[in-house]
This record gives structure tokens, C-alpha cells and sequence, in this order.
């Protein structure tokens, strides 16, 4: 394996009944509290009540920033920076799922930055400090409550842009399945796709010697994959929301890529038709995926044939590496379509007409992928075929 170093410094607060000991960790950090959150869902399912409730119980002088988008954008980062400035903000909390915490972060590092946060984002810059900043997370999908990454679109330039810093990291993240009872079926089905995206992102490396990796990872696949019928035919089991909880947290905390580079090209490509299009983050992977799988077959076949055998059920026997990684492709592939994830992107109206921009979007920056290297043309094969 590569040699690493490994930081993570937030403090994960897991399990049912946690979201009781939130006053106590904000107030931790000051009285002056910004809460962001999304559309509304939080008002819906009574946790709104909840968050102020406790913030009033330790007197706190709460200043809001409502509607944070789903593939959050930098104009609604520069309001959240305004308030942190105007109202001198000491501690933000985050509530809601990816898009609402990926805004924090921004927002966050921003109110301590002196020039434009857009330069943060698309690494002009790095940032010397930022705001405290805890999550309560509703959604479980992209890990961003135990990592320091973030992805902000700039609606402006068409661009969809992940970026992190040592200073994005949430101080506390409550984590209480009972906080995502209300994830409606679509959502539920894209946030499980997420993170086995993010555990397959990895799991295309070229390290050497990454026994208990691989084996952290595929289990991690392996309980998605046992849970998500079980969740999907009843929405409300906590037990099953648990489980499909802390996997997120764990497909993208750091953990599974101690000591090895995964590629995340295929995250990179959704960004960019993301940008374009405002689809749903892991709605684009479960498209993009297998195309991408079916392109890097000649990278490695080793770490194909891995996934195929161990995780997705390809018996090897009489078979060429090359069938068996194909099988296990379909049979991702078909995983997805059943739980029903999208499966083409003509399921999104999209049709041929964008895709040299996105292409284009998506190699701004020049060759991507850290397993199979990737130019624009590779893009637009991959792109096309996923029509
Ligand atoms: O906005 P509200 O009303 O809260 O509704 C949201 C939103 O419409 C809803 N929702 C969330 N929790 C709910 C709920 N509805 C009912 N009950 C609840 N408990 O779900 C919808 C989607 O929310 P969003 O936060 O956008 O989803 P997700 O968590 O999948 O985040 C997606 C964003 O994260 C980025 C994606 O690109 C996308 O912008 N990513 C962030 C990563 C990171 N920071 O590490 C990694 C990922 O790969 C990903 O790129
Ligand atoms: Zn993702």
C-alpha cells in the first residue's frame, strides 16, 4: 500500500436519540448560531421544531438560511457568507443532507476568507481558518458529514466543483436514523447508489497489498447491496435505516482509502452533466458507472474480476477474466436498475446534443482518473454510450 497519514478530526454522534445532545455540543463553540437547511423537508418532519427548541434552551441567537438547493450554488454560498458577517456569527449548524452540508462547508471557510470564495472552490486559493460548523444529517448518501469535501455549482459558468480544505472538516456530526424516516423512496434509492459509488471509486486503485482495504470495502458493499431491498420494501424500519446510515458515513470518512488512490473519474464526468443538466448527484453515477467500468476493463482486470467474484456473486468457474468482469458489470447494473436507480440518460431527457460540452467541462483541467486516465474524447465515448 502507499504510505499515509490519516486525520479525521470529527466527532461522529450515531445512534437513536442523539439528536438530545445537541445544545450541548453547540454551545461548545458559541451563542450566535447560523442554521442552514434545504427546501423545507426539515419543517415537514418536525426536526425544525426540534433544532430550535434546543437552541433556545441554551439562549442562542439564531439567524437562518432557508433553501439551500440540491447541487447547492455558489450564490446561495455568498448569502450564507453575508449573514455570518452581518449577524457575527460564531458557530454554523447544518441540517439536512449532502447539498445542505457541502453549503456549510463553503459558507463556513468563506465568512473567514477575505477575497472571493470562488477562488477556495476552484483551488486559486487555500484558506488559513473558517468557522466552526456541525451537521445534523436527514440524508444518507455522500459522507460529507465526516469529510472535508464539498461541491458547490457555479450556475453561471456551468460548473460543478468539488474542492476541500483541513478547515471543512464538521466539528460534530449527529447522526440519528430516525432523522431519515421521511427520505422519500427516490432519494433513499440515490443516496444508497452514492455510496457504493464512492466504495467502487476506490476501489479501482493501483496499489499493491490492500488485503483489509479491499475486504473493509467490499463488506461495506456487501451490506448495501443486503440492505437496500429489505429498506426499499419498508421505508420506516429504523433498523434498516441505521445500517444504510452508517454505511455512507463509512464508504466516504477516509477509512476505505487509507493507503490507496481511487480513481473517481466517474464522479467527475456526473459533475459535469450535473452542471448542465441539475440531475440528481448519484441519479447520473448508477448511468455513468457501468460505462466507465466497461471502458477501464483493460486498466487492471485483477481489481474487475475482484468485484465481480467477491461482491456481485460471478462464479469464476470456466470463464475468461474478461467474461467474468463483464458479468459482474451487468450485474451491477442490474442491482441498480432493480432497486430503481436510472439507468440511461435518455431517462433525464438527455439526449446527444451536450455532450461534447460536457466532455469538454469535465477535462477542462486537462487528463482525469487516477486508475484509467481519461481525455475529453474518452468522455464523450463514455458519455454516448450511456445515451
Ligand atoms: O432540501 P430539502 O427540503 O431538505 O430536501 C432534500 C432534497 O430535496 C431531501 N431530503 C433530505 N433529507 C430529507 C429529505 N427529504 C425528506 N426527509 C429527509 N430527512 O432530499 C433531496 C436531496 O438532498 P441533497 O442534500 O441534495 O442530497 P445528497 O445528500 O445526495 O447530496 C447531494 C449533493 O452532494 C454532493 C453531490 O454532488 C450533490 O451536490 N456530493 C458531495 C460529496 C461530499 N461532500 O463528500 C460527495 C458526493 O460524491 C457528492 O458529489
Ligand atoms: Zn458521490
Amino acid at each position: 500500500m502507499n504510505p499515509f497519514v490519516f486525520k479525521n478530526p470529527t466527532k461522529l454522534i450515531f445512534g437513536e436519540g442523539q439528536n438530545e445532545v445537541l445544545a450541548k455540543e453547540v454551545a461548545r463553540y458559541g451563542k450566535r448560531v447560523l442554521v442552514v437547511y434545504g427546501g423545507g423537508s426539515i419543517k415537514r418532519n418536525g426536526l425544525y421544531d426540534h433544532v430550535i427548541g434546543q437552541l433556545k434552551e441554551i439562549n442562542a441567537e439564531v439567524v437562518e438560511l432557508a433553501g439551500v438547493e440540491p447541487n447547492p450554488r455558489l450564490t446561495t454560498v455568498k448569502k450564507g457568507i453575508e449573514l455570518c458577517q452581518q449577524h457575527d456569527i460564531e458557530f454554523i449548524l447544518a441540517v439536512g443532507g449532502g447539498s445542505v452540508i457541502d453549503a456549510t462547508k463553503a459558507i463556513a471557510v468563506g465568512a473567514k476568507y477575505e477575497g472571493d470564495i470562488w477562488d477556495v472552490i476552484t483551488k486559486k486559493d487555500t484558506p488559513q481558518s473558517a468557522l466552526p460548523f456541525g451537521t445534523i444529517l436527514t440524508l444518507a448518501a455522500t459522507g460529507s458529514e465526516m469529510n472535508a469535501g464539498s461541491v458547490i455549482t457555479n450556475w453561471e459558468t456551468s460548473q460543478k466543483v468539488g474542492w476541500g480544505s483541513p478547515f471543512s472538516f464538521p466539528t460534530f456530526s449527529i447522526l440519528d436514523p430516525k432523522n431519515t424516516l421521511s427520505v422519500p423512496e427516490d432519494q433513499t434509492i440515490y443516496g444508497m447508489v452514492d455510496m457504493m459509488s464512492h466504495v467502487i471509486e476506490a476501489y479501482f486503485h493501483h496499489a499493491e497489498n490492500t488485503l483489509l482495504q479491499d475486504r473493509i470495502m467490499e463488506s461495506i458493499l456487501l451490506t448495501v447491496m443486503e440492505t437496500a431491498p429489505k429498506l426499499l420494501e419498508d421505508l420506516q424500519n429504523v433498523e434498516h435505516r441505521e445500517t444504510i446510515l452508517y454505511c455512507g458515513t463509512m464508504a466516504l470518512n477516509g477509512i476505505t482509502q487509507m493507503g490507496l488512490r481511487g480513481d473517481w473519474a466517474s464522479h467527475n464526468i456526473e459533475h459535469a452533466v450535473s452542471a448542465v443538466y441539475d440531475i440528481p448527484h448519484a441519479g447520473g453515477l448508477a448511468i455513468i458507472f457501468p460505462h466507465w467500468l466497461r471502458y477501464s476493463l483493460d486498466e487492471k482486470i485483477e481489481r474487475h474480476v475482484k468485484l465481480a467474484t467477491r461482491v456481485l456473486g460471478v462464479d469464476p468457474t470456466g470463464k475468461s477474466d474478461r467474461d467474468i468482469a463483464l458479468e459482474g458489470i451487468e450485474k451491477l447494473s442490474a442491482f441498480w436498475t432493480k432497486i430503481g436507480a436510472p439507468h440511461r440518460l435518455a431517462d433525464y431527457k438527455i439526449d446527444r446534443s451536450q455532450i461534447e460540452r460536457m466532455a469538454g467541462i469535465a477535462a477542462e483541467n486537462g487528463e482525469f482518473g487516477n486508475f484509467k486516465k481519461l481525455n475529453k474524447e474518452d468522455v464523450e465515448n463514455i458519455l454516448t454510450a450511456a445515451l
